[in-house]
């Protein structure tokens, strides 16, 4: 790695959850892979007090932890935590930046980082722009005329609406210019959300089918097994539309629909993937009820065991009309993809946890093995599953063998855990090194995250205003309200279902 992504990553956040989980473990993961420049050190931020040797203690502690290392094995660790330090300090008061200021250089005197720092704010988003203003009232935003370079990450969520998206945008780049501004959505990050570019765009057989021609529906899950946990009072505040349609699968569903771009660059990419997100067709307020469904888990019994409630959880109102799952219709106006019906659909406490993006061709022109177009062969799928069991798999029609000509489904199947000696980086990794060198491809950038925002913003209103519209209860374990079926053109339509609803004792109710 060249000289000058030597840096100094500065976490505002330090004694938090996503640094002790994610932050930390890439870090040191791309250490222990030598991806790390060789002058480089981390700076840990928050209010809590501790010392650098103590900080550094409890980082080892945490990266045995989150990154499954042996405790045999922490030893190993110690050279990376060499590099770590620490500063408490109030980010939201300015004079502490002077303290920032001066143990920033001391450290970059000792490491020779070059002046390059990062700024990772991994805080609430409620700090964020009081600490890019303090940063940049303390001089920290600015490059040096000597090349040194200066960015900053941005955690999620971005805004919560489009009006609070365009001024978080408005502040930040008062400050930083925009080619310094990294706004992280680790689904971007993620090696199969990635390896779509490289099906698409590094294989002759796929792209040519790639379009309203050919593709019928295109289906993309993201389905999760946990609830809430520990993080009631955020989620309660954001929900799922917010927490994971505006960014994840918006940005899943520009990577599938994207045209190809000029060069692999943050600029053509970006440029490109804009355009979709632009011809997203507005949905109607009088239409939201037929192009979107909320849920909200409720409390059922699962082999024996009495589960939670969203509303019984932790730090959630009681009458919460929080959505904890969303099944929503879109289209995309463009010459490609117009007419294609696109269906994203998330959920917690459903029966597995699941993120896959489903192509569904279109069938044969003609039935040629029997007239019934419902017996016929199912349509042909191509599966990219994103997580867990990375992978992709084509399904298609074979001959059964013996007398006639029935057909059958098979599939062929790719598993990443295939290849020997593969290692799937996880994406906070993936997207950090990105950062590092200065590749902001897999990065959303300002009108990116406002466009995507301007098409979600109907649908919440429609449900923070609308009493008409409802919330539908789901048990725990199941797939969601059966009404996220009501969105297909057809009855004969369904979602694909990766694994059966659980056993569970609870029943579907509207919530009010
Ligand atoms: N956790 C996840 O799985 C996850 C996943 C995706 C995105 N995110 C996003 O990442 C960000 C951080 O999430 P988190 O779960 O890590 O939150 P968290 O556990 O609540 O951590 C918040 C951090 O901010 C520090 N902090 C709070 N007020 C401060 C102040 N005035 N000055 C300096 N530091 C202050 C806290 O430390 P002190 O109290 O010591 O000051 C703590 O280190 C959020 O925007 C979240 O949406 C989190």
């Amino acid at each position: 790695m060249a000289q000058d992504n030597s840096c100094i990553i500065a976490i505002f956040g330090a004694s938090g959850d996503l640094t002790k989980r994610k932050l930390m473990p890439a870090l040191y993961a791309l250490f222990r892979q030598g991806l790390l420049p060789k002058n480089f050190a981390v700076l840990g931020t928050s209010r809590s007090p501790f010392t650098d040797e103590a900080y550094r203690k409890r980082i080892i502690e945490d990266v045995v932890t989150y990154a499954g290392i042996k405790k045999s094995e922490q030893k190993q660790l110690e050279p990376f935590s060499k590099h770590i330090y620490y500063l408490a300090m109030d980010a939201t008061d300015v004079s502490h930046y002077d303290d920032l200021k001066d143990k920033l250089s001391k450290i970059d005197s000792a490491e020779k980082t070059g002046g390059n720092y990062i700024f990772y704010l991994s805080t609430s988003p409620s700090l964020y722009t009081s600490i890019a203003k303090n940063l940049g009232k303390k001089g920290l935003a600015k490059e040096g005329k000597d090349s040194s370079w200066r960015r900053i990450i941005i955690e999620k969520p971005f805004g919560r609406d489009l009006e609070s998206a365009q001024e978080l945008n408005h502040d930040l780049q008062r400050i930083f210019k925009e080619d310094q501004i990294y706004r992280i959505d680790h689904y971007l990050g993620k090696e199969t959300v990635q390896d779509i570019f490289a099906l698409r765009f590094s294989n002759g057989i796929f792209e040519p089918l790639w379009n309203r021609n050919y593709i019928s529906r295109v289906e993309i899950t993201a389905a999760e097994t946990i609830g809430v946990e520990e993080r009631g009072g955020y989620y309660d505040h954001y929900g799922a539309l917010r927490d994971m349609i505006q960014n994840h699968l918006l940005q899943v569903l520009g990577t599938v629909t994207i045209e190809p771009p000029s060069f692999f660059d943050a600029t053509d990419v970006r440029n490109e993937s804009i355009k979709i997100f632009q011809s997203l067709r507005p949905i109607k307020p009088g239409d939201v009820d037929k192009c979107a469904v909320r849920g909200q888990y409720t409390e059922s019994v699962i082999n024996g065991k009495k589960v939670l409630g969203y509303r019984q959880e932790k730090d959630v109102a009681h009458d919460s009309m929080t959505e904890t799952f969303v099944a929503l219709k879109l289209y995309i106006d463009n010459w490609r993809w117009g007419g294609v019906p696109f269906y994203l659909r998330t959920g917690k406490c459903l029966p597995s946890r699941v993120s896959e993006v489903v192509i569904e061709f279109k069938r044969t022109p003609h039935h040629l093995f029997t007239q019934d177009e419902l017996c016929s062969a199912k349509p042909n799928q191509l599966i990219i599953r994103i997580q867990p069991d990375e992978g992709i798999l084509l399904r298609f029609g074979m001959k059964k063998p013996g007398a006639g000509f029935d057909i059958e489904e098979v599939g062929m199947d790719f598993h990443y855990s295939e290849l020997v000696d593969t290692y799937i980086p996880e994406a906070y990794e993936r997207l950090i090194l990105d950062c590092i060198m200065g590749d902001a491809t897999h990065y959303a950038r300002a009108d990116a995250v406002e466009a995507c925002w301007k098409f979600v913003d109907p649908i919440l209103k429609a449900w923070e205003d609308d009493p008409e519209v409802k919330l539908y209860g789901y048990p725990v374990g199941t797939w969601g309200p059966p009404e996220a079926r009501h969105i297909f053109d057809s009855p004969n339509e369904d979602w694909r279902y990766p694994t059966d609803h659980l056993t569970t004792d609870g029943d579907f109710y509207e919530l009010k």
